[in-house]
């Protein structure tokens, strides 16, 4: 009897003649672990999912997945028009990767929710510690709240991002505390969130509208996030264009490897 512990999204061939393979080859990078002779504690201690994100196989055979409650939530709003646009693409490259290194991943397309900018009404500062509308931008505020990692994806629009990522970008401020100005601990988000902003445009000059990330990471580092990575696309014009760029869409999958942990 062995016990064989699969990282999820790794490729496994089961059966007895891999062993030696396994324990060759793919077990170097630590994405598979054998247990010979495994001892009650070692199938109990993957059983309690501190192994979050394995997949249990006994000679060969998957008896399980220790997908435990402590994987990471990725939340995802893609801000263009266009259901299959460049920045969509680039997106779903990141967190189709990011499922398979078990993050739990829920995507919003804003174009498809109905909901306002902020009202300026400063109900967030005076009498709740969450925006006050009450629309479909509601749950996808919660959603960040809860997130571990960011995703904001939108095409540039006259030198800025689309109007449906900025009508959630200024209802983030009700993720500040009253006393924002002055308080040390500005933010009313958990501390450590990671994000990552995704750019494209059609102007070939990657020197253009540098401006854009550098004014979001301000503010996102103000929020707490402390990893903020941008993924950007040039000369995009045609929805799908991206797709061709393996470079790109490799940057989407490393950056989702880099920023899920046990990935290694
Ligand atoms: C209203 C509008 C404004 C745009 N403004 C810019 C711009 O200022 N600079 C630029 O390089 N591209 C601009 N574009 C082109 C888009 O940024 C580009 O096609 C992008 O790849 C589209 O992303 P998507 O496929 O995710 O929708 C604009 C496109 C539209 C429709």
């Amino acid at each position: 009897m062995y016990i064989c512990a699969v990282h999820i999204g790794t490729t496994y061939t089961s059966g007895r003649a891999n062993l030696a393979a396994l324990l060759d080859g793919v077990a170097q990078n630590r994405r598979i672990v054998i247990i010979k002779r495994p001892r009650a504690e070692d199938v109990a201690k993957i059983a309690a999912a501190e192994l979050s994100g394995w997949k249990i196989c006994a000679n060969g055979i998957t008896i399980g997945e220790s997908r435990g409650g402590n994987e990471m939530k990725v939340t995802c709003l893609n801000g263009s028009p266009r259901e299959n646009g460049n920045s969509t693409l680039i997106a779903k490259r990141f967190c189709d990767t990011a499922i398979n290194l078990v993050a739990e991943v829920k995507t919003f397309a804003l174009n498809k929710l109905d909901y306002r900018g902020c009202q300026g009404c400063y109900a967030c500062k005076t009498k709740f510690d969450r925006c006050v509308l009450k629309d479909d931008l509601s749950e996808v505020l919660e959603a960040v709240r809860e997130t571990d990692i960011l995703v904001l994806a939108s095409p540039v629009y006259f030198w800025d991002v689309t109007a449906q990522m900025k009508g959630f970008l200024d209802r983030c401020f009700s993720f500040l505390v009253p006393d924002f100005h002055t308080n040390p601990k500005r933010s009313r988000l958990a501390p450590g969130k990671k994000l990552v902003f995704i750019l494209t445009q059609n102007n070939l000059d990657q020197n253009s509208f540098t401006h854009i990330f550098e004014k979001f990471d301000y503010f996102f580092r103000g929020f707490g996030f402390t990893d903020t990575r941008q993924i950007r696309a040039f000369g995009a014009r045609e929805p799908g264009a991206v797709a061709s760029d393996p470079e790109l869409m490799g940057l989407a999958a490393k950056t989702a490897e880099e920023l899920c942990p046990g990935s290694h």
